[in-house]
């Protein structure tokens, strides 16, 4: 299929494009580079051994948007691009307004004009807050505690709504838990512009030496060991689901439209120490570490159902947080190397 993969130089992004390629798809990614680097396209290449189209455009520029679309005749449309910083959007949340919801209520109309009736759409765990039930399905209730949060939330209603009114568009919305990790060639790894404040790029830091220790943000959870936990995913397997997404939309190709959502986690949940002891054990590395206050925000537990993405779209993740340890510190290994 000719696909359109918005903000495909990010981190599930360009990951997501690599695996598309591999089953022989068209890519083109559109970017404005405000939070990934063009030397993601090369190493896109590079792991793939296949060229991508790259335009580099900001979805809230309908001229250059309408132009794209004009010029070629996509299938599908996988929307990545976004901001995606939950602290970020406390300080500033009519950018995630701005930047996250009209840019996807734009990116809708220029599909509408070119005739392009099928999205996949990047949404996000955070929308269910503090969990009302763990595992978490999609039939969980929501709580929004957050303007990131409430961004993602309203463009799934926006998407939900939309196929309401255009009944033959085939929509899936995905909610992401925690991806971490790299592709397994170390070639590609989280490379973003705007460092966040996230649990795997700190434990990086304190391995490179970078950062003396990792500060644990509170022990005193209802958790096994009082740490927060969390259902981490390899980027790889998230990766994939948009591929058997893909799929799914392709084996659907009936008149009546859809707008269905996914939880797509591994359906384990992994505390702060399991994550710590993990990246220690199978890479051979300290990581000290000192507990200190819970950081505001933090729910104490999250993690997933698996069973309706496994049955509907015949997705599991297959990789586990060995290989997640393993393969971000092969990338981030790598960076360092080609920093010295
Ligand atoms: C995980 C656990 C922390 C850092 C994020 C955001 C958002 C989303 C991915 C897109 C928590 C603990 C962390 C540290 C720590 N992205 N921690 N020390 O908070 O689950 O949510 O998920 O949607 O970026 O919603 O991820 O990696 O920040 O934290 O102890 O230095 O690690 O308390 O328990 P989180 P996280």
């Amino acid at each position: 299929m000719n696909v359109l993969v918005t903000g495909g130089t990010g981190f599930i992004g360009s990951h997501a494009t690599i695996a598309l390629l591999k089953k022989d798809h068209d890519v083109t990614i559109v970017d404005n580079l405000s939070n990934s680097k063009i030397d993601t396209l090369r190493a896109i290449e590079n792991v793939s051994l296949k060229k991508v189209r790259f335009i580099e455009l900001d979805l809230l520029d309908i001229k250059a948007l309408d132009c794209l679309f004009k010029k070629n005749k996509f299938d599908i449309v996988i929307h990545f691009a976004g901001s995606k910083s939950v602290n970020e959007s406390i300080e500033k949340p009519l950018k995630y307004y701005f930047n996250n919801v009209y840019s996807s209520i734009i990116l809708s109309q220029i599909m509408k004009k070119y005739d392009v009736k099928k999205i996949i759409f990047s949404s996000s765990a955070t929308v269910y807050g503090e969990p009302a039930d763990i595992p978490l399905k999609e039939s969980s209730k929501v709580s929004i505690l957050n303007p990131y949060a409430a961004s993602k939330y309203y463009i799934e209603n926006y998407f939900r709504e939309y196929q309401k009114q255009n009944k033959d568009w085939k929509i899936i919305l995905l909610r992401y838990f925690n991806p971490i990790g790299a592709h397994e060639s170390g070639l590609i790894g989280e490379s973003p512009k705007v460092p966040h404040n996230n649990l795997m790029p700190y434990i990086l830091k304190v391995a490179s030496k970078e950062s003396e220790y990792l500060q644990v943000f509170g022990d005193d959870y209802d958790t096994e060991d009082g740490t927060g936990v969390r259902d981490f995913i390899h980027i790889m397997d998230l990766a994939e689901a948009h591929v058997s997404s893909l799929d799914f939309i392709s084996s659907n190709q009936g008149p009546d439209g859809f707008c269905n959502i996914f939880n797509i986690g591994t359906g384990k949940g992994y505390s702060v120490l399991e994550i710590i002891e993990t990246f220690s054990k199978v890479n051979n590395i300290e990581i000290p570490y000192k507990i200190v206050d819970r950081r505001p925000g933090d729910v104490s537990q999250s993690y997933t159902d698996v069973s309706l993405a496994k049955k509907s779209l015949n997705w599991k993740a297959k990789k586990d947080l060995s290989d997640m340890c393993r393969d971000v510190w092969r990338w981030k290994s790598s960076q360092l190397k080609k920093n010295n």
